[in-house]
């Protein structure tokens, strides 16, 4: 009889090929790369992965060796790579017409911020198109003081916003902030998630109790009036962790009542991937003054964006501002097609259905696993924290790195975060099937298994 630990999971069959790699050879790549480029960035696995060609939800290395992708690109694959009609309508743009800026006309450019609004809750239909989240993030903020007249901003702690000075300043983790001089004026609020709170109480009283740290905040650390306050509504890098349904509600209330408009980072949660909505603040039962996209939006295509409403977007004139790259026609062609593969191929009830069995099969691990202290998240945006004692929660952060390493071996690629590093990050392609997400469950079965010894 095969016990879990020794049993190797059968990855569903495919029927793409991908072809003979024929570049230089990885040694040669890694290399170069380790020579000619910042050493700042950085690769997850012990061994570097090299991928050279995708299909769907899966990936394949120079060997020709498939991967299930379970990370999509740090959640930016939304349709699948490659999707052939993102592909078709990008290679036809580019070799029209790849670039003008938009201080002539293009067709593209008003028609995607037409199809984007109709997609927003009514009155966020004025849109700024940049080229990252981090890009849009920093607008949005600007955008915020400019209309209210106020300076300071409340973000949450563990929430990640980018990397530019300004978006660090508003991130809360310290791994990912220099020591430099940041934007000034941003506070950091307690993180709502009930798992890692230090309040105490049922899910829906640390969140109220978490709003609550809005206001103190506001009172102790700003003159009394904010121009903003950014949130993932589900945070991403964090570790898939977000508050109680009441959350939310509560935060934007005591925001507005201090002068402060509601920016929603969406640059990991739009686009369907949460399941039930469009959009991740759907899921609480708030609307926005303004949301920040990114990442899924293009499929892989740089392109981001700042939607809000005319009134906000209108404080913008006072001063010229420009954005060599952002509206691309290239970009824009994928944008559209984006929009169309999502509702074309029913992604967002393919994230709901598929992402609820995989969250179910996620929660029998953890009835059979000790390393998993929590399981959350919504549709395909899951996050399993491992902790080596589920009392103390102290978090298991080699045995994390160790899951990741195993479940590669087994062709499973997933993401990792959390300001410990212990939480498994699952966001998939928004294409990713039952079958796919059985095989997944079972080579984590397995791996769990070794690393718990
Ligand atoms: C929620 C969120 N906002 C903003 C960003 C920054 O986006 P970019 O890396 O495109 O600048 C990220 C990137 O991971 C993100 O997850």
């Amino acid at each position: 009889m095969t016990t879990a630990a020794t049993t190797r999971p059968t990855m569903p069959p495919c029927g793409h090929v991908p072809k003979p790699y024929a570049g230089p050879a990885k040694s040669e790549v890694l290399a170069t790369r380790r020579q000619y480029t910042n050493p700042a960035i950085f690769t997850i696995y012990r061994e570097p992965l090299m991928l050279v060609e995708g299909h769907r939800q899966y990936l394949f290395d120079e060997t020709g060796r498939r991967y299930l992708d379970l990370f999509a690109g740090i959640v930016t694959v939304s349709c699948g790579h490659a999707h052939p009609k993102v592909t078709k309508r990008v290679q036809e743009q580019a070799a029209l017409l790849s670039h003008t800026t938009t201080i002539y006309l293009h067709p593209h450019f008003g028609e995607f911020a037409k199809r984007l609004a109709a997609k927003m809750p009514p009155g966020l239909d004025v849109t700024y198109f940049v080229n990252a989240g981090s890009e849009a993030n920093d607008l949005a903020i600007q955008m915020a003081r400019l209309y209210t007249g106020h300076n300071d901003v409340i973000a949450l702690r563990n929430g990640y916003h980018g990397g530019s000075p300004a978006a660090m300043a508003l991130t809360s983790h310290h791994t990912w902030k220099y020591p430099t001089q940041l934007n000034s004026g941003v506070h950091h609020a307690v993180c709502p998630d009930p798992y890692r709170s230090p309040f105490a109480g049922t899910p829906s009283q640390i969140a109220s109790q978490s709003a609550e740290d809005i206001r103190e905040t506001i009172r102790y650390s700003t003159p009394g009036k904010i121009a903003a306050f950014i949130t993932e509504p589900l945070q991403g890098v964090g570790g898939v962790t977000y508050g109680a349904p009441n959350y939310l509600k509560e935060a934007y209330a005591i925001v507005r009542a201090h002068g402060g408009l509601c920016i929603a980072d969406e640059v990991q949660s739009g686009f369907g991937r949460t399941g039930n909505h469009y959009w991740g603040f759907q899921n609480f039962g708030v609307v926005p003054d303004i949301v920040t996209m990114a990442k899924g939006i293009g499929n892989g295509y740089a392109l981001a964006a700042v939607t809000t409403r005319r009134e906000i977007a209108e404080k913008l004139t006072q001063r010229i501002h420009f954005n060599t790259y952002g509206g691309n026609p290239v970009s824009m062609a994928a944008g559209l097609a984006v929009l169309e593969v999502i509702d074309e191929e029913r992604l967002q009830e393919n994230s709901r259905v598929v992402g609820g069995r995989l969250k179910t099969g996620l929660q029998e691990l953890a009835s059979r696993h000790r390393l998993i202290g929590d399981v959350r998240g919504m549709g395909l945006m899951l996050g399993v924290e491992l902790v080596r004692d589920r009392d103390t929660k102290d978090p298991a952060r080699e045995e994390t790195a160790e899951v990741l390493e195993q479940l590669r071996e087994l062709g499973v690629l997933v993401g990792k975060g959390g300001l410990f590093g212990n939480v498994l990050r699952i966001k998939p392609p928004m294409c990713v099937t039952a079958a796919d997400v059985d095989f997944a469950l079972e080579a984590l079965d397995v791996v769990l298994g070794r690393v718990e010894g």
